[in-house]
């Protein structure tokens, strides 16, 4: 493993499988009665949180905490940044209190780059979404979501070969679907992007994956299909022609749903627009994986700080 994880495209098959069945391993201590492992005591564990989020900022509390680690939360309103601090200097004042690992989410694409490249922090940097750029680990908690249900055995030990995932929606702006794209092809999946051509991004094509413009007809094919949230806070023009347009062109409602295999399931790394990309049938439907997938987003990122912080060996420094 690198010392930082910044983007999807920074695991090899073998990390990424490492941090899956090491989420795998962790997993078992969310069902126990006391929540715990010695794992990370006496490190200290930085939420930088630059940006609005409910489920990644808990999930990375939640994740450091089940793992004895001290946690700081930093979120920027209600602190200097509101004064126009810099991101420089909020990251000297963490640094200053010793963090062993900062986890970051910023509205600026690149922001973890800077910060692990600058050296304004000696802790391992963990991109927690940064603009409409990369989320790691939300691609591997899908990834991680994926294989429990697609492969034999709830797949420990595999990768995601020959599945197919389709990810539907508001492309542009998804930091989820660009860490998707990169991770599910380096574990072998075949990934389709559709969108209509407003929310496809430029340079698509020079992505690991497929692209379509019609939804109905990449249903029948999918092993797993991710819709994405419209996301209008992003958008300063109108990408599409009204909401009932898109939902009838590019949403998720029972009668798509039940032309998916049998097998397939359907994930949404939420917040949701319930009617909009995915209607409420759908998203509380036997076939959703949602409420799972927020499950194991605090396994896959114990997994990430054990392997960055804990005791695991970083073979490979550098960022
Ligand atoms: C995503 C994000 O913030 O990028 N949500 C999340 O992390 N659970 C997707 C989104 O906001 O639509």
């Amino acid at each position: 493993m690198k010392k930082h994880l910044l983007s999807a495209g920074d695991l090899t098959r073998e990390d990424a499988i490492r941090v899956l069945d090491t989420a795998a391993e962790l997993l078992g201590v969310a069902q126990r009665p006391i929540k715990k492992l010695p794992t990370l005591r006496g490190r200290t564990v930085v939420n930088l949180f630059f940006e609005d989020s409910t489920r990644t900022r808990i999930s990375f509390e939640a994740a450091a905490k089940r793992l004895s680690a001290d946690v700081i939360n930093f979120s920027a309103k209600g602190s200097s940044v509101s004064k126009g601090e810099s991101l420089k200097d909020t990251a000297l004042t963490l640094q200053a209190m010793g963090a062993d690992a900062v986890v970051i989410r910023h509205h600026f694409s690149g922001a973890p780059h800077r910060l692990a490249a600058a050296g304004w922090t000696n802790g391992a940097v963990v991109n927690a979404g940064d603009g409409t750029h990369e989320h790691p680990t939300q691609a591997l908690l899908d990834a991680f979501t994926m294989r429990s249900h697609l492969m034999p055995g709830g797949g420990v030990g595999a990768d995601l070969e020959g599945k197919n995932v389709t990810i539907v929606g508001d492309v542009l702006h998804s930091r989820v679907a660009r860490s998707n794209a990169l991770l599910l092809h380096t574990l072998g999946a075949n990934v389709t992007l559709v969108a209509p051509p407003t929310l496809l991004p430029v340079g698509v094509d020079t992505w690991p994956v497929e692209t379509s413009y019609d939804l109905d007809e990449s249903l029948e094919k999918a092993d797993a299909i991710m819709m994405l949230r419209v996301q209008r806070e992003r958008m300063n023009a109108s990408y599409f022609p009204t909401e009932r347009e898109y939902s009838r062109r590019y949403g998720l409602d029972t009668t798509r749903m039940n032309r998916l295999p049998d097998h397939a399931i359907v994930l949404h790394p939420g917040p949701m627009n319930r009617g909009m990309e995915i209607t409420a049938d759908v998203a509380d439907s036997g076939r959703s994986v949602i409420v799972e997938q927020v499950t194991n987003g605090v396994a896959v990122r114990m997994a990430v700080l054990y392997l960055l912080v804990g005791g695991a060996t970083n073979e490979e420094e550098g960022s």
